[in-house]
């Protein structure tokens, strides 16, 4: 197969809501979902702005400073080193249940499979290997090799010249909006993971290449018309 495949890694195929299971030591199972939401949004929210700064930090950097952010927000007063066990925790998410059959799938039909990250190459190593899913991929390509964040065109643009690639045979995949708008403004194709119903797509005028419920989904879709 000829096309080429950048993985988003946070949010497609690690599950930052994994992260109630530690928050739960400090939170009641509703406020520690709802943290974990805000934490999310924060950490992007601060990688943007960051990018726009061009004040860059490492991903690692915007995820410490929106849990401060966070724990302030829910008045949740915590050690240095209970904020440091919630932090080692991000490092060791788990995958959703539908990626190691996708992403197997994808392999063993002969796609060039990267994975594709706002993390380091050290925190996505780290997080990949965990979850077992870093043998799927052929490399890690992380933003902070340029210094920004999805989605500047230029992190989209640095990973096609990485892998080789050109924007018609390249495809992101991912369930973050953003990042499906920023690698099809960049000139890729990208699918949209959409695991639940009422997950919401920008109102940009712009629709994903392909829209699927997983990524085994996707594996399934790809090789058929392929
Ligand atoms: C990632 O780049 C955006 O968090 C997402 O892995």
């Amino acid at each position: 197969m000829d096309d080429t495949l950048a993985f988003d890694v946070y949010g497609t195929l690690i599950d930052p809501q994994g992260i109630t299971d530690v928050l739960n030591i400090f939170l009641d199972d509703s406020s520690a979902s709802g943290f974990a939401r805000m934490w999310r949004e924060k950490q992007l929210e601060y990688s943007f702005r960051r990018g726009l700064m061009q004040n860059y930090q490492t991903f690692a950097v915007c995820t410490r400073e929106a849990l401060e952010y966070t724990c302030a927000y829910f008045n949740l007063q915590l050690e240095t080193v209970e904020k440091q066990r919630i932090m080692n925790a991000y490092a060791v998410l788990p995958a959703f249940a539908d990626v190691h059959t996708g992403l197997e799938k994808m392999r063993n039909a002969g796609f060039k499979m990267y994975a594709f990250s706002n993390g380091t190459a050290e925190a996505v190593n780290a997080v990949l290997s965990h979850a077992g899913l870093k043998k799927y991929f052929l490399d890690i390509v992380s933003v902070d090799e340029v210094r920004s964040f999805k989605p500047n065109p230029g992190v989209y643009g640095h990973f096609l010249r990485r892998t080789s690639t050109t924007g018609n045979s390249a495809w992101l995949v991912s369930s973050n909006p953003f990042d499906v708008l920023g690698a099809l403004s960049a000139g890729m194709k990208a699918v949209w993971v959409k695991r639940r119903s009422d997950m919401l797509f920008d109102p940009w005028g712009m629709e994903p290449t392909m829209t699927v419920k997983g990524v085994d989904d996707f594996a399934q879709q790809l090789i058929r018309v392929q």
